[in-house]
């Protein structure tokens, strides 16, 4: 599976009113370039049809074991065969038990035994049969063997009564299904009671900057479980000191999304030129700013496509992430993933690469050392910049370690960028921007130069998110 963008899902309705916001989540799975094929219990069909569930799918739906055509082309044992995950939901109290119990009298229930694959189940019922000990009990079962259970959502339920049953919103179960993919098995822990993190700052800045973790998390955080905040499938927070720390992942809750039906192209990290097998030009560059502004532009609901160069980091939650490793390879990804409504390249891409590429290492000599020769390598910005594909806003980057702001503006205009997000990355090794977790940038624009303050990473990404929506709307708007 390549990341949340290319997970494959088979989605399991059960019976229940909260049924209907199954075919959101439908949509949002295939929206974020996901595939997702249904099955339908007698319930699930009481609530919604089969032929909504094709169309918004693009795929046929399942309904019953005792179809024989399906059983000889698909049968029961198979169906979940090219899926990544299983998701039931809604799952309500009569599947749980089912579940818990391994009885298999339907399609559903038969393909839940027979399956090989994770399950992650969203239940959504009535508040007192979510407290009632016997399905309290199915739920501490499932969990012992490995199945995600989605604490519900607390408040007004479609039968007058108020508490925890209700279904997450569908961003939010689409939330833990993409954290689920992008490595993050921990929303499949057991259930916590800690509350979610909160910010306090307002607009989407402040919505990012509370679902992306910065600086050290705390050893709790990172021992701990799912956070099952209101309204929120979200996920927790790794440890994130420095560049070789464990890759970390993003948390997030989506709420809004501005960016939706827009493509985000994000360059991040550097590259790696090779010398000989193991010797290699690169710029230094964590590619932290990259990705937080990809995970960013996800939770504001573009769809995201990240070229990342050789970094350890975790790709964030609904990010399509394509590897590579030198400029090249770079270049080839971003022309490959065109078009884009908009374009962040914050890699540090090397100018240069070895003219001759050696097949073996390269010996020590007792003479002098080898003459290098580099040849330029292309300006990824500058090429799109100029292309006829050019995205409607392009947004460059510039790593300067003197004149920050004046090589910026002469870079605006060289690179025919729209904005050029200016750093001083000057200081010791280690100690400036380059690994940190803040960061002090210039924003350069047509017009004129914003100075902002020092601050996080993902504040940096959140505030550019906010001036991207507001640039696109702005455009739209026309
Ligand atoms: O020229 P300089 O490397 O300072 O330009 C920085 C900006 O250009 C960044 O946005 C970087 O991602 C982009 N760039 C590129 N391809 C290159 C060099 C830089 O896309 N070969």
């Amino acid at each position: 599976m390549a990341g949340p963008g290319g997970i494959k899902v088979l989605l399991v309705i059960g019976g229940g009113i909260a049924a209907y916001k199954s075919c959101e989540l439908v949509r949002l799975i295939r929206r974020n370039g996901g595939e997702v094929s249904c099955v339908l219990t007698d319930g699930g069909a009481q609530f919604v049809t089969p032929m909504t569930l094709a169309a918004l799918s693009g795929n046929p739906v399942h309904t019953t074991l005792w179809d024989l055509k399906n059983e000889v082309e698909m049968g029961h044992i198979q169906l979940s065969r090219e899926a990544d995950l299983v998701v039931v939901c809604p799952a309500t109290a009569n599947m749980l038990a089912k579940m818990a119990a391994g009885i298999a009298d339907d399609l559903a229930t038969t393909l839940l035994l027979a399956t090989d694959k994770p399950v992650m189940a969203v239940p959504a019922m009535n508040v007192r049969m979510w407290t009632h000990a016997a399905v309290q009990a199915n739920v501490a079962t499932l969990r012992e063997r490995g199945v995600a259970v989605i604490d519900p959502d607390e408040g007004a339920m479609a039968c007058g009564e108020y508490g925890p049953g209700r279904l997450p919103e569908p961003e939010a179960i689409w939330g833990a299904i993409a954290a689920w993919a992008a490595g993050d098995a921990r929303p499949f822990a057991a259930p916590s009671v800690e509350p979610a993190r909160e910010e306090a700052q307002g607009g989407l800045g402040g919505l990012i900057a509370s679902l992306i973790p910065r600086g050290k998390a705390k050893p709790s955080d990172t021992a701990g479980p799912l956070l099952a905040g209101k309204g929120a499938a979200s996920a927790s927070l790794h440890d994130i000191s420095d560049d070789h720390a464990p890759a970390r992942s993003f948390a997030f809750r989506f709420e809004g999304t501005p960016l939706s039906g827009k493509h985000v192209l994000v360059t991040a990290g550097p590259t790696h030129e090779p010398i000989d097998p193991v010797r290699y030009i690169a710029n230094r560059s964590s590619g932290r700013q990259g990705f937080a502004i990809a995970a960013a532009a996800a939770a504001a609901g573009a769809r995201v496509t990240l070229v990342a160069g050789p970094v350890t980091l975790d790709t964030p939650p609904g990010v399509t992430r394509v590897d590579v490793q030198t400029a090249r390879e770079m270049a080839d990804a971003v022309r490959e993933s065109l078009p884009a409504d908009v374009a962040v390249m914050t890699a540090a891409v090397a100018d240069w690469r070895a003219a001759d590429m050696r097949g073996q290492k390269m010996k020590k000599r007792s003479s002098a050392p080898p003459a290098l020769r580099l040849e330029e390598n292309p300006d990824i910005l500058a090429t799109l910049g100029t292309s006829d594909r050019r995205p409607a806003l392009l947004i460059g980057f510039a790593a300067e370690t003197e004149d920050v702001i004046e090589n910026a503006i002469a870079k605006r205009e060289r690179k025919r960028a729209d904005w050029i997000v200016a750093n001083d990355v000057s200081g010791p090794v280690g100690a400036s921007v380059m690994g940190g977790a803040d960061n002090r940038v210039h924003l350069v624009s047509e017009g004129g130069v914003e100075t902002w303050p020092e601050m996080a990473k993902e504040d940096v990404a959140a505030n550019l998110i906010e001036r991207i929506v507001t640039a696109v709307e702005t455009t739209s708007g026309e």
